[in-house]
């Protein structure tokens, strides 16, 4: 990690080596915190941040999920978000808003103690995450089974969820593949560990619906408002673990992902393995308006 600039704790400005927290604090132990993540581009107009209102809400309905009392309004943690980013000095970067329960209390109970808040980003250049960028991801289904809101509310984007994330994400890369593909309880296909998943086959565009317990992921919202400017419909539809061995293209959509092309499944190619052409063009399309090369969709950029 490279130490750059500042991060905002609660209103303040840390130093980067300083932004501390108490061994014994909440969330620590009990994993009670919310986050985000959020890109900032280094467009031809300077440097803006991508869908960060979407973001921002987010973050406020994972936080409510929670029984957060947050002591920031929206319009603050925005503020604080785009200081941030001026502060790091960094063109593009990964910006990462965290709630947290704090150092008070000890027991299970989370509310007695104080939500922190903190905000800070990190170099996070264009291409750094290249399996599927050019070459399409190898993918593993998961034996982890994703949980869902059943057990916990899975459209919070909390701390929590990402243990069975993790361990499907580690599982993968273990036996030599680039992610994890994860099925739901019911044997259907929900999303990758911290990526929502696309199907396109005989020329129409299927994803899982939100009920199949996947992250309401505001890259899959990006997309298939895309998708749909293109006068093309995506259709949400259940799927099982054959529709992804006999798809002509798999794509995987977030935040860090942007739009990647998956070429493998277990030891099933897609198609020929190669980056098919609705990939190709929706990570261009993608692309191109996140780096401001694009004017449809310009809203969705807030230059810092
Ligand atoms: C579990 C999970 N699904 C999907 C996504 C994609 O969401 P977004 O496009 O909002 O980054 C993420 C990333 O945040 C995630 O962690």
């Amino acid at each position: 990690m490279k130490e750059v600039g500042k991060i905002w704790m609660n209103g303040r400005m840390v130093p980067f080596k300083d932004a501390k927290v108490h061994v014994l604090t909440h969330a620590l132990h009990y994993s009670t915190a919310v986050f985000e993540g959020i890109r900032c581009y280094d467009t031809p107009k300077g440097s803006a941040i991508f869908r960060l209102p979407e973001h921002v809400d987010r973050f406020f309905r994972s936080a409510k999920l929670y029984s957060m009392k947050m002591e920031f309004t929206k319009e603050q943690i925005t503020d604080a978000i785009v200081k941030t980013v001026k502060a790091s000095t960094l063109k593009e970067c990964y910006i990462r808003p965290l709630a947290y329960y704090g150092y008070g209390t000890m027991g299970l109970t989370p509310t007695p103690n104080k939500v922190d808040v903190a905000i800070a980003c990190w170099e996070w250049k264009m291409g750094e995450s290249k399996a599927g960028k050019e070459t399409g991801a190898r993918c593993k289904i998961s034996s982890w089974i994703r949980i869902d809101s059943r057990s916990q509310p899975m459209q919070a984007k909390a701390a929590s969820n990402y243990a069975n994330a993790a361990l499907a994400r580690v599982e993968a890369l273990n036996d030599g593949y680039d992610e994890a593909i994860m099925l739901n309880h019911h044997g259907k296909i929900a999303e990758g560990s911290a990526e929502n998943i696309f199907v396109v086959k005989n020329g129409e565009i299927f994803t899982p619906p939100l009920s199949s317990g996947c992250l309401a992921g505001i890259t899959r919202d990006s997309v298939i408002q895309l998708i749909r400017s293109d006068g093309m419909e995506v259709i949400e539809k259940e799927m099982e673990r054959d529709d992804l061995y006999s798809a002509d293209e798999i794509f995987m959509t977030g935040t860090a992902a942007e739009v990647k092309s998956v070429a493998q499944v277990d030891n099933v190619a897609i198609d020929d393995g190669k980056m098919g052409q609705t990939t190709k063009r929706l990570q261009k399309s993608f692309m191109d308006i996140a780096m401001g090369r694009d004017e449809r969709f310009s809203e969705w950029l807030l230059y810092v």
